[in-house]
């Protein structure tokens, strides 16, 4: 077997467990183990990857995709067989290394994992010894990863067995990988515990300069029956052995006596959680487990209650059973069940992405080695979107926190704090505006209140954060100072405070007036492609210059439906009357000049405090003014940036560069297209249903390739582009260089099922699908990947926003079970392919804090288009449908239903 020819993982249950046999022979694959305590593990078959609690605290060696591979400083466990030698039961010693690729490997390895474990089976038929290493991040308060190994003889005569943990503990900053490595090694102080090796360093060297040290990293030991190691190698160096490596340490191959015993201390070395049991005679048949706690702990004080809790074979399988209860009750929230149940297994996984992007940010995996914690401000919102229909409970306050975070020049805070709303000013002045930030809270908004029907958060009063970056980062405030603090304040000191629709409108008002000279918004320092970096001066996003139309005209339409709770004017802080120029002198939206001077206008009122008086607007006057301006966006649009090629395809312009010229169409270099140009032109309806049906036919003549899993996110543009953004200086087919990017692509197909194009949709949506789930191209475990490379292999799987999207994509279009205002739309967009034997395809979804099971039959199997609701059974009492509409079912009705319970709504679907 090589890593050629794979068999792919298949599902051993419903819930989603799946196994894959000789993991080892596939590099680049990590699983993701983590808590809400805010413990982050990655680990692989060979039990590689590092533990983290933050981009300062370290547990394991912080690793990198290649260093799954290079890297020795596994959680290494050995055995030396007497008569035999040492075994790793991880793989991970030089001679089973060596064995790879000569056919000499007398190994069978399984990995099997679920909602959050993994296990390794590991045999040995050489030796007759079988190892089974299971590894999870137990639910609950503690920053622990548990380990159990459990040996057992599969040989028909008794094993003389020295069992041997040999993990090392990094104990620091990732930082200190290549700052200070070793002077940090040096302020360590390791003491033996009656159950392993705990260091404690005396300072921790980073940004924040060298402060004393708390925290204490841990690698615990018991057998099974609870009993404490025998001995302890706490020193790397030592265990190794002049000329040894960690995957062939002197101390195992000569089977030495371990040096250190409770109670010692050491200082000042790289340390080894290396924890030597007693050894054992293992009768033929027999097994011995023994259980590992790799710890962060806040003090060492609580050493000895970690071994209490987890130290012992019976406990660890009550916390893995525990937590296995625990995720799949958050995983149970949400699910699909459709003709395909590998497919319903597999969004299981996806289904898992958005939680854990919630916990990891894009930060603490392999391939996310970029990232140092905390979250973007796209990403804060994107992720609420699946949040809404999977723990929706407190994502109002989520929402309603996350706007703090507008500047009232329409740009954000762009550091976020742990807590929620928690903004901080950017002291490292490093001054950038991505100009699609502003239009994301807005789509996120807008299902909020259609998913609950709370038109009164939009009235909501919330502060706006300041610091000293103005007009959107192009100028500084001289006159604000760090102790001010980070709220916005009137002349007279008192924190401003607007409506959440003040917030929204600024949002949106600033970037209509900010235009380069081809009347787009501005580019800035990207939108969110954020490697088009480099169109910073004369860029433009035509992309997200309709997204911020579609928004127009739908706030437009909000701003009148507040009439629904007894509003009829709205007060906003006076300056922000200047944007809203329908009220008084309108300005000539043609001219690119009468826009930006406005905007100056703006600014210059803004800059440093507001005056504190609000104006009252009618509702109706608020309402035309965003809709004369979504009316002259979509004109603009339609008729300026539509190009064709030279055989007639047509689609939209969604960029001009750095040197004010067009990027999309013909050009010399081959044919120029981006997805993301055609997305929101078609999301926002700014394409004509004709328009719509062209840019399809040119996104598959140029972007789709079902060799990555559909569609690309451009053409091949043949040249390192310094004038638009670093992503050109990607090589064509890589991550944000023209890959199947799932963000965008899965945000297409969402577009094509918002313009009725079910089919098309599901082409995108399954054809991501395929690919992935199979293992022979993908290389991964089940789940969605930022993006498809050239090899067909899923990279940066887990952290990604198109987990979301996907998930909103198939509850509120391909099931169509979505709100309208707070009722519940029922319009499936489902295809015949997804229906099961009996017609059948369901979801449970949660909606008006109720858990409901939507089942279509569409006994027929009538293809999307052919059929219609004909009747709906709300735990089969039928329901009222008015002829020819969209079925509706009022909030009222569901709410009223017994609650701790999942309630079944029966659809029926039949011809038209
Ligand atoms: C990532 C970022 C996202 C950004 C995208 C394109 O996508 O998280 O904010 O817009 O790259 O640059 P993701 O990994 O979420 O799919």
């Amino acid at each position: 077997m090589t890593e050629n020819d794979p068999i792919g993982w298949e599902f051993l249950d419903k819930a989603g467990t799946f196994s894959l046999p000789d993991p080892q022979y596939s590099n680049y694959l990590y699983f993701p183990l983590a808590n809400e305590a805010g413990i982050f593990s990655s680990i692989t078959p060979t039990l590689n990857g590092d533990i983290k609690a933050d981009q300062n605290t370290f547990l394991s060696m912080p690793v990198s995709v290649e260093d799954l591979h290079n890297s020795r400083a596994a959680r290494n466990f050995w055995v030396y067989v007497e008569g035999v030698g040492p075994w790793s039961v991880t793989g991970n010693s030089a001679a089973q290394l060596s064995t790879k690729f000569t056919g000499a490997d007398t190994e069978q390895v399984t990995l099997e994992a679920g909602f959050l474990w993994q296990r390794i089976l590991r045999q040995n038929s050489h030796i007759g010894l079988q190892a089974e290493v299971v590894n999870f991040v137990p639910a609950g308060p503690d920053k622990v990863e548990l380990m159990k190994v459990t040996l057992t003889n599969l040989s028909d005569h008794s094993l003389h067995v020295f069992p041997t943990a040999a993990i090392p503990i990094f104990g620091r900053s990732a930082e200190n990988l290549r700052d200070h490595r070793h002077v940090t090694s040096l302020l360590h102080r390791i003491r033996m515990h009656r159950n392993g090796v705990i260091t404690c360093p005396t300072l921790s060297f980073d940004e924040r300069g060298h402060q004393p040290n708390q925290v204490a990293y841990a690698v615990f030991g018991a057998t099974g029956e609870g009993y404490a190691p025998q001995g302890f190698f706490p020193v790397v160096e030592d265990f190794i052995g002049g000329g040894g490596t960690l995957d062939w340490p002197e101390a195992v191959v000569q089977n030495l006596p371990a040096p250190a015993h409770s109670g010692d201390r050491l200082d000042g070395y790289e340390v080894l959680g290396g924890l030597r049991f007693k050894d054992e005679q293992l009768a033929s048949g027999a097994s011995k487990s023994y259980v590992l706690i790799q710890a962060i702990l806040d003090s060492s004080e609580e050493s000895d209650r970690l071994v209490e809790q987890y130290g012992r074979a019976d406990l660890f399988d009550d916390w893995l059973l525990k937590t296995k209860l625990d995720w799949h009750q958050k995983l149970d929230a949400l699910s699909f069940h459709t003709g395909d149940s590998r497919f319903d297994g597999w969004m299981r996984w996806v289904t898992l992405q958005p939680i854990l992007r919630r916990l990891f940010g894009n930060s603490y995996l392999p391939y996310h080695d970029y990232g140092r914690g905390g979250r973007g401000w796209r990403d804060l919102w994107q992720d609420i979107l699946s949040l809404l229909l999977m723990q929706p409970g407190n994502v109002g306050e989520m929402l309603f926190g996350n706007f703090g975070g507008v500047r009232i020049d329409g740009s954000n805070a762009t550091i976020i704090g742990s807590q929620p709303g928690e903004f901080k000013a950017d002291r490292n002045n490093i001054p950038r505006v991505w100009m699609d930030h502003g239009a994301w809270p807005f789509l996120t908004t807008r299902l909020y209140i259609d998913q609950t029907g709370d038109l009164a958060f939009l009235l909501r009063p919330q502060v706006y954060f300041k610091d000293h970056l103005v007009e959107r980062t192009r100028s500084v405030d001289q006159a604000w100072h760090p102790d001010q603090g980070t709220l916005l304040k009137t002349a007279s000191g008192d924190v401003y405070q607007g409506t959440i629709l003040e917030h929204i409108l600024i949002q949106h008002l600033t970037p209509f007036f900010n235009v380069g000279e081809h009347n787009n918004i501005l580019l800035e320092g990207a939108d969110w492609n954020d490697a088009m970096d480099m169109g910073r001066h004369r860029g433009e996003s035509v992309a997200f210059t309709a997204f911020y139309a579609s928004n127009l005209r739908q706030l437009s339409m909000l701003v009148l439906a507040l009439k629904q709770i007894g509003a009829w004017q709205v007060e906003l802080a006076e300056e922000i009357t200047i944007l809203i120029d329908r009220l008084g002198q309108p300005v000539n939206y043609d001219s690119v000049t009468d826009k930006q001077t406005l905007l100056k206008r703006y600014y210059t009122r803004v800059n440093h405090t507001l005056t504190g008086k609000k104006i009252a607007i009618r509702l109706v006057d608020l309402a035309a003014d965003l809709s004369a301006k979504a009316g002259w966006l979509f004109a603009h649009l339609r008729s300026h940036e539509w190009v064709t090629d030279g055989e007639g395809n047509g689609w939209f312009n969604g960029y001009y560069d750095d040197d004010g010229q067009r990027v999309e169409g013909d050009h010399p270099l081959g044919v120029r297209m981006t997805l993301t140009g055609q997305v929101f032109a078609l999301m926002g309806g700014i394409a004509s249903d004709d328009q719509v049906g062209q840019v399809v036919r040119s996104a598959d003549r140029y972007l789709y390739d079902p060799a990555v899993g559909g569609y690309r996110l451009n053409t091949n543009f043949g040249a390192v582009l310094l004038n638009l953004g670093r992503a050109f200086g990607f090589a064509f087919g890589h991550k944000e260089n023209g890959a199947m990017f799932s963000h965008m692509a899965v945000m297409y197909a969402s577009a094509l099922y918002q313009r009725g194009l079910a089919s098309e949709g599901y082409k995108v949506l399954e054809g991501i699908y395929r690919h992935c789930q199979d293992f022979g191209k993908s290389r991964m475990y089940p789940g969605l990947p930022e993006y498809i490379n050239p090899k067909g292999r899923g990279l940066y799987p887990y952290l990604t926003g198109s987990a979301s999207w996907y998930l909103l994509t198939m509850v509120t279009q391909v099931f169509g079970v979505r709100g309208r205002m707070g009722d519940l739309e029922l319009s499936p967009g489902l295809v015949t392919a997804q229906f099961d034997q009996n017609g059948e395809a369901g979801i449970i979804t949660l909606f008006a804090n109720q858990k409901l099971e939507v089942v279509y039959h569409n006994p027929h199997k009538l293809d999307f288009g052919n059929y219609r609701i004909t009747a709906i059974e709300i735990t089969h009492q039928s329901v009222n449908l008015k002829a020819g509409e969209t079925p509706v079912i009022p909030r009222a009705d569901l709410a009223a239903l017994p609650s701790g319970q999942v309630h079944r709504i029966d659809v029926y679907l039949d011809t038209k």
